[in-house]
């Protein structure tokens, strides 16, 4: 028998533990309070269908544009009836629920994580970090894949943790920064799992998490794969200056990367300077959110989004914003870019250690770092390219990103 999501983030630690002392078969982590976790919003959907449905939309566009003055109207009246029409929430979350979900406790944060142990006992441990506006969902098609035995012999023990903030982690205090994030998650990997040494991947804020864990717990940190950095990416123009050659691809790619900053980084500023006006306007609006959210997953995946090897759907676009609007999570999750002002650090420095760092490039990704630039931050052991998939390779190209993830097993040294 399974508490609501919910309803277990309101109960006091006290009533917590002594109504799952009875289950506490599991190893007790320490003083961390594990316990086994199952996500339970059905109650909660009622509420998100009567609010989706009783939102009104203009009849016909005010002006006929594409996505690039944002998200388009029939494109959301499209997910709008589906929303409240052929989605099923419980089909989803029983697919949530299909992997192993926990909750412990560290440094005051309720910290959520999917933990899929390999059958090998000599798999890698391997944490995966997410970003805004991502969760632990967009990393669901690669989990029990990695947990496999490849062809190689490579498998994986892996943790999704939710950033603070985010779906079932407890929002952290005002203060909070992506180095506490990092100091968390390296107490989770080793003290709450006891994963001495293991790997991570990062995205977006993920990867300034990782990036961070990567400079700053080196003994435990023994290798690590980037698909974006907290660096601010060079110009055109700066390129062009180092004399950089690139590929027709990364040229594509540069062009992307300054089309965000000239046209596609308002939420951004908004976010890290007034993220109550944002995180108010859209806490308890569910299509606001399937707007605001939908419209930038879109923007900044492959074009070609649904169709093979992209899992990046309706049903999986719904299922994301389902999640921050089911969790109440919106506001704390956009916290994050006020926490973290002038996140791309101009200054591009070597992290303090000599693990391996791998980085790959997927053509669609917002930002394009060349490998000369990537190579000054870390032990860049190999620069990567997948000509599909965007700045959610969990599910636009799943394949690439187990590939990607496997590539660290032949440098990571336990
Ligand atoms: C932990 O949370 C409690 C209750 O919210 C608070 O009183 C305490 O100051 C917090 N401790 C730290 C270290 O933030
Ligand atoms: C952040 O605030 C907490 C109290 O909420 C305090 O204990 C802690 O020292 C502060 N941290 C920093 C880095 O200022
Ligand atoms: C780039 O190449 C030009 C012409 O060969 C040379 O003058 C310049 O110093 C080079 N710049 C860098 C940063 O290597
Ligand atoms: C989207 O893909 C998922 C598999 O990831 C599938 O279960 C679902 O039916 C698809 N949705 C639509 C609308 O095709
Ligand atoms: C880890 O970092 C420390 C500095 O904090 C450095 O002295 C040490 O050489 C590093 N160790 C490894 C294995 O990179």
């Amino acid at each position: 028998m399974f508490l609501s999501a919910r309803l277990r983030l309101l109960l006091p630690l006290t009533s917590l533990t002594l109504l799952v002392s009875a289950t506490a078969k599991l190893r007790d982590g320490g003083n961390f309070n594990l316990l086994p976790f199952h996500i339970d919003l059905s109650p909660q959907l009622p509420h998100l269908k009567s609010l989706v449905q009783q939102t009104q939309l203009p009849e016909k566009a005010l002006y006929a544009t594409g996505p690039e003055k944002g998200m388009q109207l029939d494109v959301l009246k499209e997910l709008k009836s589906e929303w409240v029409g052929s989605y099923d929430w419980d089909k989803e979350q029983e697919q949530l629920n299909s992997v192993s979900h926990f909750t412990a406790q560290i440094e005051n944060i309720t910290v959520h994580f999917v933990h899929e142990k390999s059958e090998n006992p000599n798999a890698i441990p391997v944490v995966l970090l997410h970003g805004w506006p991502g969760s632990f969902h967009e990393y669901l098609p690669v989990v029990k894949p990695l947990t496999e035995t490849s062809s190689t012999g490579i498998s994986y023990h892996v943790v999704v943790p939710s950033l603070p903030g985010f779906s079932f982690s407890s929002p952290p205090p005002l203060n909070w920064t992506i180095d506490d994030t990092a100091r968390v998650y390296n107490t989770l990997m080793t003290q709450v799992l006891g994963y001495e040494k293991y790997a991570l991947h990062g995205s977006d804020w993920g990867s300034g998490v990782g990036y961070s864990m990567y400079n700053s717990f080196n003994t435990s940190v023994r290798a690590s794969h980037f698909i974006f950095l907290p660096f601010l990416p060079p110009t055109a123009t700066e390129i062009e200056a180092n004399n950089i050659t690139l590929t027709d691809d990364e040229k594509f790619s540069v062009a992307r990367t300054e089309e965000w900053w000239t046209n596609d980084h308002g939420y951004f500023l908004i976010q890290g300077t007034k993220p109550n006006d944002i995180g108010l306007a859209l806490y308890d609006n569910p299509v606001g959110i399937l707007a605001y959210v939908g419209a930038e997953v879109l923007r900044w995946s492959d074009p070609r989004a649904g169709t093979p090897p992209s899992l990046l759907n309706s049903t999986n676009l719904l299922t994301l914003v389902s999640l921050y609007h089911l969790t109440h999570t919106f506001l704390s999750s956009v916290w994050i870019y006020a926490q973290n002002a002038n996140v791309l650090s101009t200054v591009y420095t070597k992290a303090l250690t000599d693990a391996p760092m791998l980085y790959t490039q997927y053509k669609y990704n917002l930002q394009f770092w060349p490998e000369e630039y990537v190579a000054k931050v870390g032990n860049l052991v190999a620069y990567n390219a997948h000509d599909f998939g965007g700045h959610f390779p969990g599910l636009d190209n799943p394949p690439a990103l187990i590939e990607d993830i496997r590539s660290m097993a032949k440098y990571f040294k336990a």
